[in-house]
């Protein structure tokens, strides 16, 4: 299984602060943000990443991990992004790097407190299709919001008006190699992108997608309020809890 963090973007909801520098490389509370998905991936026993990004600062991802020492990776893979598109148009760039291999995706504006090591361990004994996070949130209608019928995913909705559910499917994905066709044959959204949401659709519609619960805190980083709550949480409680 492969990991690949997703750290492309304009950063927009962030400006000024991503004006000269990208939103990844920019500070949670004692580390970079970019530090806490590369260690979920870690954590997980996944040692082979690509790292996905673009923009006018793409070098400086070198500079700041070189070949993964801090993680104690002997070799980071990096791809660039040319442009915008959406979250599923950057995890389209990672198709040569995955081989037919399952992946797993984190948004580099994801932390999470604890780990995924079984979410994990469950892909790689799942046989085919996709696995989503999920965590109960106050302030679902910012996220992709899971409908439920029973127990079961019926579809995910993003960023819903009147949210189904009080969960939020998190920027934490697995999938196996169908995820690139996909995309393929995905049309943006109104906000002009390519969801990761209507990827995870694809698999729910073929009754192909499993789902868990994860324990301790998790919170993106992507708007001034998120990132310095992410900021307090991992002053408070320290992330990537192994
Ligand atoms: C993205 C996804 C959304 C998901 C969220 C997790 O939102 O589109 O479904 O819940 O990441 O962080 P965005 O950051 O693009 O607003």
């Amino acid at each position: 299984m492969k990991g690949v963090v997703l750290a492309g973007g304009l950063g927009s909801r962030l400006y000024p602060l991503t004006k000269v520098t990208n939103k990844h490389l920019l500070p949670v509370y004692n580390e970079p943000m970019i530090y806490y998905p590369i260690r979920i991936l870690v954590n997980a026993g996944i040692d082979e990443i690509l790292i996905v990004t673009g923009g006018n600062n793409a070098g400086d991802f070198l500079k700041l991990l070189e070949n993964g020492k801090d993680f104690g990776l002997k070799h980071i893979n990096y791809t660039y992004q040319q442009g915008e598109g959406g979250i599923a148009a950057a995890l389209s760039l990672a198709e040569f790097f995955a081989d037919k291999d399952k992946i797993v995706v984190v948004l580099g504006d994801n932390i999470i407190e604890g780990n995924i090591k079984e979410a994990a361990e469950k892909f790689r004994n799942q046989k085919d299709g996709a696995r989503i996070l999920l965590k109960e949130v106050p302030d679902p209608q910012r996220f992709g919001v899971p409908v439920f019928e029973g127990d079961k995913i019926i579809r995910v909705e993003e960023k819903p008006a009147n949210p189904a559910s009080n969960f939020a499917v998190i920027g934490i994905y697995m999938y196996d190699y169908r995820v690139f066709e996909f995309i393929r044959s995905l049309k943006p959204s109104q906000r002009g992108e390519l969801e990761i949401t209507d990827v995870n659709n694809f698999y729910i519609r073929e009754g192909k997608m499993q789902s868990d619960v994860i324990d301790g805190w998790w919170t993106d980083a992507g708007t001034f309020e998120s990132l310095q709550h992410a900021g307090n949480m991992v002053e408070k409680t320290g992330a990537n809890k192994l």
